[in-house]
């Protein structure tokens, strides 16, 4: 008995500082943390985490205290018999008033800053709408008619403010650094502002938190948060159309997107990348999936799953379900192209991809 609680005792020390040191290094390290920070509304809930998790440490404390003192002081032992009390009023006044004490000190500062998360974006706030898709995000820049997926671009230091919607399922919009998390409703418009404060190269990993199906796992996007100069090149680029094929290789996978390969599937329906995709000034003029106008330019694919990568996309392109399960298996899915289309073929299309920066 002795001996299990041993280590029992020694294994519930060493899960809390494993479980410290861990939080430590993700501090550092992790960019989906949500312990550090990067905009002013995330961190007026960081400051109301950190202040109920002191409040927690003190009552955790003193309560563990105060029972451990207890069992020692009033045991049980020769010459020393523990006696029951009932009823005292002075006891009962102080442990109702303390709890009052830390329920308002909670509750005061959590009602001053929900409105403040809950207001209206300034006026001069970058505007951005968001929708979730089976599983994939995708972002218009009304303002500056831009449209993109999985990854966007917003400059430091100015408020930005998003319009959140799916277009299918419930999805869930969360940035743990900057913001979130929100509601994608089908059919509903939320919203949702905040001045990130701080610009890096890495992104700051957003992340679908509403469970939607078979790759709700693999439903990621990226923000770059840039240097005002960097957003502003990054803008220009993303209003160009999409380039025209330079290499040979380039040419020929150009030709098969642009001139519609349309294949007949088993059940006889017609299919090809431009029924869905969109490359601007081209006449792949898709809604479906996502804007291919600028892929080169993205770091990733598949919603910020994988790295954006000439292997990689030919793994996708050949069987995009093996890379993101259910993909090609719902209705309207990407189709699975290594069915249709020869090795040589597909590498010729992801060159021509690789080349729209
Ligand atoms: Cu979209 Cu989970």
């Amino acid at each position: 008995m002795l001996r299990f609680r041993k280590t029992t005792f020694f294994l519930f020390v060493n899960s809390i500082f494993s479980s410290f040191l861990f939080g430590c290094s993700a501090w550092q390290s992790d960019p989906q943390t949500t312990v550090n920070p990067k905009s002013d509304m995330a961190v007026l809930i960081q400051d109301l985490y950190v202040l109920v998790f002191w409040l927690s440490v003190g009552v955790f404390i003193f309560i563990m205290g105060a029972i451990v003192y207890v069992s020692i002081r009033f045991r049980e032992r020769p010459g020393v018999e523990a006696k029951q009390f009932h009823g005292n009023t002075k006891l009962e006044i102080l442990w109702t008033l303390i709890p009052i004490l830390i329920v308002l000190t909670i509750f005061l500062p959590t009602a001053s800053a929900i409105p403040k998360i809950k207001s209206d974006a300034p006026a001069n706030a970058l505007q951005i709408d968001v929708v979730g898709k089976q599983w994939w995000f995708e972002f218009k820049y009304p303002e500056l008619n831009i449209t993109t997926a999985n990854e966007i671009h917003i400059p430091v230091n100015r408020p930005v403010s998003f319009n959140i919607e799916s277009s299918d399922v419930i999805h869930a919009f969360w940035i743990p650094q900057l913001g979130g998390k929100v509601d994608m409703m089908p059919g509903h418009l939320n919203k949702m502002w905040f001045t990130p404060t701080e610009a890096r190269k890495n992104a700051y990993l957003g992340q679908c938190t509403e469970f939607c199906g078979t790759s709700h796992a693999n439903m990621l996007f990226r923000v770059f948060v840039d240097e005002q100069e960097d957003f502003d090149k990054w803008v220009l680029s993303q209003q160009q159309n999409g380039m025209k094929a330079q290499s040979e290789l380039a040419k020929e996978g150009e030709k098969l997107i642009l001139n519609n390969i349309a294949f007949v599937t088993d059940n006889g329906t017609a299919i090809g990348c431009v029924t869905c995709h969109k490359i601007e000034g081209t006449n792949a003029m898709g809604m479906l999936a996502p804007d291919l106008t600028h892929i080169a330019s993205r770091s990733t694919i598949a919603a910020g799953r994988y790295e954006n990568t000439k292997e990689n996309l030919i793994k996708w392109i050949s069987n995009p379900s093996r890379m993101k399960p259910g993909v090609s298996e719902r209705s309207g899915g990407m189709p699975i192209y290594e069915d249709y289309l020869t090795p040589e073929q597909i590498e010729s299309i992801v060159t021509y991809l690789l080349e729209l920066k």
